[in-house]
């Protein structure tokens, strides 16, 4: 079954938008994709038939009540979880920071936490912030700057009795290696059974499937303003790990499961939009695999067959970039086990120069540090101007790849 991307175009209003004319090439996926149709419909229709708050015997509430019943067991269809265990927030940085709060209300001092260099910010801030509060050890897991890969093999020598928890990313957000979570799962467990183990999936979730019930992880944050939805944030927690949590929670709102996260009045309006970005991924997923029976099914073939595609245009951008002796990548060199998320430098080319030439040229992208901040100082790139980022996704085409290829070149050329 070839990749519809036409049909999958098609369901991207902003795709199709003009500046002065020319199309817009949007590789800025690794920071917010653009909004499937279903999902700004699901927003408009929330709020043009009269929104309200939950709970109410009218109307307008009964239905926020089954919009936001709606979203929760889309996501848990999404990642093959119980509706009871998703909580929705603004974001991931949000939602982690109150997860660290909250978990680490009987954490003590000498207890342990371990993040990696290579995680965004958001999954290593509100770790550091309460090891400073409860005066615990941090341990760093570290990366090969050479070829951008978790050094998975150090990490039972972080480990112990005392270590609480284990914060990793799925996917770099910088250079877009892909951590191989199923063994750090075995690691943490074989050497600290005790410890929970946080992933931040942000930009793991829009290429691959998730499966939290084989994952093994106990906690899982993403945000659905990165695969094709709005601006919102998901926590999901393990079920017997959230029964147990003492979240802060103004009084009346109760403790229960992982709703406990969701304090005060959501965006109903985004979990509307959530339950069309799954509708769309179910849609997506009955063009690449037909004979999917469920929801579930579907939406993993969906992702399976984005993974397959990107992984396409990916081989195509490194075979382009190869011919340039100007151009470093800074990760992985191959497309295995990684996302379509290159990061690179131009030699003698600032990279905020590169992104700015390429918004000249209609092709978006970002540069700078992410705030990966740990990643790009290990590359010692901190104080410079970063990386280039371009970050395909599945509404992204072949010929794009190739504006690109050749907007670089010329970049490249140019006298300076
Ligand atoms: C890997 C990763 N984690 C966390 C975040 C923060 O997500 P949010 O904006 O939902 O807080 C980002 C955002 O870029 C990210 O890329």
């Amino acid at each position: 079954m070839s990749f519809p991307i036409d049909a999958v175009r098609a369901r991207f209003p902003a795709l199709h938008v003009t500046d002065d004319g020319r199309a817009r090439i949007y590789l800025d996926a690794p920071g917010g994709t653009q909004a499937c149709a279903p999902a700004i419909d699901a927003m408009t229709r929330h709020l043009t038939h009269g929104t309200a708050n939950a709970g109410g015997a009218f109307a307008t509430s009964i239905a926020t009540d089954s919009t936001s019943r709606a979203a929760h067991e889309a996501i848990a269809d999404l990642i093959g979880a119980d509706p009871d265990e998703i909580a929705f927030g603004p974001n991931m940085t949000s939602l982690t920071f109150a997860a660290s709060r909250a978990l680490s209300r009987d954490w003590r001092e000498g207890d342990e936490l371990v993040v990696t260099r290579l995680d965004h910010d958001a999954n290593v801030a509100p770790w550091l912030a309460v090891a400073a509060d409860r005066g615990m050890t941090v341990r760093w897991l570290d990366f090969d700057s050479a070829d951008g890969r978790l050094r998975v093999d150090s990490l039972a020598t972080l480990l112990g009795e005392r270590t609480r928890l284990v914060a990793v990313g799925g996917a770099s957000n910088a250079l877009g290696t892909v951590n191989d979570i199923p063994r750090v799962v075995e690691i943490v467990r074989a050497a600290a059974p005790d410890a929970l183990i946080y992933l931040d999936a942000v930009q793991s979730a829009p290429h691959l499937p998730i499966d939290v019930g084989t994952l093994g992880c106990d906690l899982v944050a993403f945000s659905p303003y990165k695969m094709f939805g709005p601006h919102a944030g998901v926590l999901w927690v393990r079920r017997a790990l959230a029964d147990r949590i003492d979240a802060y929670k103004v009084r009346p709102a109760g403790n229960v499961g992982v709703r406990r996260f969701e304090t005060g009045t959501p965006s109903f309006e985004a979990q509307a939009g959530v339950v069309g970005m799954v509708d769309y991924l179910d849609w997506l997923g009955g063009e690449v695999a037909p004979d999917q029976p469920d929801r579930r099914g579907r939406l993993r073939a969906a992702l399976d067959g984005c993974t397959r595609y990107e992984h396409a245009l990916g081989e195509r951008f490194l075979a382009g970039i190869a011919q340039s002796n100007a151009i470093t990548l800074v990760g992985p060199a191959t497309m295995a086990d990684r996302v379509p998320t290159f990061a690179f430098v131009i030699e003698g080319v600032a990279s905020s120069a590169v992104a700015q030439a390429l918004a000249a040229r209609g092709i978006f992208v970002w540069s700078g540090h992410f705030y990966a901040v740990e990643t790009l100082a290990r590359l010692d790139l901190a104080d410079a101007t970063g990386l280039v980022r371009v970050g395909f996704c599945h509404y992204n085409t072949i010929d794009e790849v190739d504006l690109l290829l050749a907007a670089l070149a010329e970049i490249t050329r140019a006298p300076r």
